[in-house]
């Protein structure tokens, strides 16, 4: 039997339920499903995974102050929120794991059982601060004055109020023996943590010397039970980033777990927030160290969507949802302007007049226009049927070659998680056929008899213009994929060139694919403009 290729295995957090999306969390789903679906246009075998963490305190807390129990407001928010806003994103993400899966559960009490076994693990007692937001062992230099009602305290600087003091039995991880091991992993591999601003904070974090992880609590009990003593339940962290190992199968004898984790593992991409990043580059490949598993190819860490300087968060009460954006400028938009806007792993601030300038100028005026008018002029000039091309001119031959170099622009930069320059490249060919157009004047070029047969002046430069609206459909399915298809339907291309999913992106820059006598048709505007947006959203 043939082996399967290693699949491009991607994963995004997996999301505490204590309370609904907002835009912070759509914005790494979005930025996963982008690089997904680049290297599935590829033609690659992919794997995207994304799902949610649901034990732990903070989660327990919120049921509780809900009235309900956890069980069930897990599975409340995870069906009426987390899972409904990958469809609001149009997010095509493989699976969805939630951590309180049977098939979780059991591949996670394996995993310790079998670390406990090496001697990996071993009881001990923790006596320090612990941030249930952040769900967190934290150390007295971590920590901050509190201000306000919190004044004389000392407090999570991340969230601002103040930390619960454990004195607990507990079980430790030796993670302090992985200290080398893990530096000279990243002296290895230097792309093993990105950017390079995590990379250092890493580095310099482990430098200074790791202490062993307390991996249980026993004052509680919302969490996956610890095999040899079950008074005791896993620590929330070391439960849910196991989630990227259990949910491709690991520890499982089923033919096709064991098949899907073979092409899966090890991970290609581990995209998180910064303020999740320690956990993935420092906590996590320490637990496959101890349990003799190969290590992922890269964490990134991405930046913050900012509002009023602060982290957007579910504790601050500074979420949006991303249904605010999405209801009136559509899900292309949204993905479209937080991966164009924001330098991938710096920090952003989201703002609702930048989105809509964008909005306008580059998608309605930019994208949309040129798609209009050309299909517009195919179906005046030529009764909606794609002429046959004469010879290229220079003119031609330079907006091909523009394109190819996008192309290649492109593909590099999703190499370097640089989503924003990849969208930068792309819209060089946007920006170039608009002004080939505005060159070429196929209007005035029109009103010459002569030039308007099939093979004349008139047909080349609409064809080149077609061609460059092919090129951008196929290079923007990763990034607007409904307004992507749309323009593949109206440049009628299906049916000489089969769907568009089908079609590699390394060839997407090569001219003259599109075949004379396609049907072209000018379908409704792919962006409409903002104020018709606002007419239409009321
Ligand atoms: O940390 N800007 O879950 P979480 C950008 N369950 N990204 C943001 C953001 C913002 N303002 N706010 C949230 C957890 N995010 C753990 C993860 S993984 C094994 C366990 C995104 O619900 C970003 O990806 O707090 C961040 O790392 C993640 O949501 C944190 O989600
Ligand atoms: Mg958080």
């Amino acid at each position: 039997m043939p082996v399967p290729a290693k699949a491009f295995y991607l994963t995004t957090p997996i999301y505490y339920v204590n309370d609904a999306p907002h835009i912070g969390h759509a914005y790494t789903t979005v930025a996963g499903d982008l690089i997904t679906r680049w290297h599935r246009q590829r033609q690659e075998s992919v794997w995207y995974l994304t799902g949610t963490d649901e034990h732990g305190q903070k989660v327990m807390r919120t049921a509780e102050a809900n009235g309900v129990s956890p069980h069930e407001w897990a599975d409340r928010l995870v069906e009426t929120a987390w899972k409904p806003v990958l469809e609001t994103l149009d997010v095509a993400n493989d699976d969805f794991i939630r951590t309180t899966e049977p098939r979780h559960i059991e591949r996670v009490q394996a995993f310790v059982q079998d670390l406990y076994n090496k001697g990996e693990i071993y009881a001990g007692s923790y006596q320090g601060p612990y941030c249930v937001g952040c769900e967190e062992y934290k150390l007295p230099g971590d920590l901050i004055d509190g201000v306000g009602e919190f004044a004389g305290q000392r407090v999570c600087p991340i969230h601002g109020y103040p930390v619960e003091m454990l004195a607990e039995q507990n079980y430790f991880f030796k993670m302090s023996a992985y200290q080398d091991a893990l530096l000279e992993h990243y002296e290895r591999f230097p792309e093993f943590v990105q950017p390079a601003s995590a990379r250092n904070e890493v580095l310099a974090f482990v430098r200074q010397g790791l202490q062993d992880l307390s991996i249980s609590r026993s004052t509680f009990d919302w969490g996956v039970p610890i095999p040899w003593d079950t008074s005791h339940v896993l620590y929330v962290w070391f439960d849910a980033l196991l989630n990227y190992v259990t949910a491709v199968g690991q520890g499982s004898v089923d033919p096709d777990d064991v098949a899907l984790f073979a092409r899966t593992w090890p991970a290609d991409v581990h995209l998180v927030g910064k303020d999740i990043l320690r956990f993935h580059a420092v906590i996590w490949p320490a637990m496959l160290m101890a349990a003799g598993l190969p290590l992922p190819g890269r964490v990134f860490a991405h930046g913050w969507l900012l509002v009023g300087g602060e982290k957007m968060s579910k504790s601050r009460t500074t979420g949006i949802a991303p249904s605010q954006i999405i209801d009136t400028f559509g899900s292309d938009a949204f993905r479209y302007y937080f991966m164009r806007a924001i330098p991938f792993g710096q920090d952003g601030t989201f703002s609702w007049e930048d989105l809509a300038a964008r909005y306008n100028a580059e998608l309605a005026n930019g994208l949309g226009n040129l798609a209009s008018r050309v299909t517009a002029m195919v179906g005046k000039y030529f009764g909606g049927l794609l002429p046959a091309a004469g010879a290229p001119s220079d003119a031609e031959q330079a907006l091909a070659d523009l394109a190819a170099r996008a192309v290649v622009d492109a593909e590099a930069a999703i190499d370097r998680l640089a989503i924003h320059e990849a969208i930068a490249a792309i819209w060089t060919l946007v920006e170039a056929t608009n002004g080939y157009l505005t060159e070429q004047e196929p209007w005035h070029v029109a009103k010459d008899a002569a030039e308007c047969s099939p093979g004349g002046r008139l047909a080349t430069i609409l064809v080149a213009a077609a061609e460059a609206l092919r090129a951008l459909a196929v290079l923007l399915h990763p990034v607007t994929p409904k307004a992507a298809q749309a323009l593949w339907a109206a440049l009628g291309a299906e049916a000489a060139l089969g769907t568009l999913g089908a079609q590699p992106i390394a060839r997407a820059g090569e001219f003259w694919q599109l075949a004379a006598g396609s049907t072209v048709t000018k379908g409704a505007a792919l962006f409409p403009r903002l104020d018709d947006v606002d007419a239409a959203a009321g």
